[in-house]
């Protein structure tokens, strides 16, 4: 068959949704480990049912291209796709700005593992909880962190009950997600 490599299949296989057609063109142009591909195509995915049952407006389009190319930085930083590591972060950032990705696009490469500690915008907690619900993994803090942007008058617990019925639904498909991005190779 013409032209299907272990990266094109990654960027296409499977029921989750396309990736933004700028963040399928980046990762065309590098050496993208599939492995790679394949965790943006889940936590994209992830990502655009959060932003569709999201009951407030959002940069959605910036949620969207955030999830695509929010660990971009492991084309030059592999060990961190198996391993832990934060080089990756400022990297990514580097590498999307240099290739002309505006900053609103551009800083969840940088953002998606510094909530704890930097302030950033509903936008980027949300990515970073993609990047944690997509296999089932759920983090209080940050979770009660988007919470209290999204409560405005409403009590806290009520949204916090919503948001739980939301993840808990999503980490539902766990398991298809971690089945799809181990079967694509790290190199
Ligand atoms: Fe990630």
């Amino acid at each position: 068959v013409d032209g299907v490599t272990p990266l094109s299949s990654a960027l296409t296989a499977g029921d989750w949704r396309p990736l933004p057609p700028e963040a399928t063109e980046l990762l065309t142009a590098e050496t993208v480990p599939p492995r790679l591909a394949a965790h943006l195509r889940v936590v994209h995915d992830v990502a655009c049912q959060l932003v569709e049952w999201l009951p407030v407006r959002v940069d959605a389009e910036a949620v969207l291209f955030g999830a695509a190319t929010h660990d971009f930085g492991k084309v030059l930083h592999v060990e961190e796709l198996s391993g832990p590591g934060h080089e990756h972060e400022e990297a990514g950032y580097r590498l999307l700005t240099s290739a002309g990705v505006e900053e609103r696009l551009a800083r969840f490469a940088r953002t998606h593992a510094s909530w704890a500690t930097t302030p950033v915008d509903l936008e980027d907690l949300l990515v970073s909880v993609a990047d944690k619900v997509w296999k089932a993994k759920r983090v209080q803090d940050l979770e009660e962190m988007v919470v209290a942007r999204l409560a405005g008058d409403r009590p806290t617990w009520e949204v916090f009950m919503e948001l739980d019925d939301e993840l808990t639904r999503i980490a539902a498909g766990a398991d298809e997600r971690l089945a799809f991005q181990s079967a694509y190779p790290v190199s």
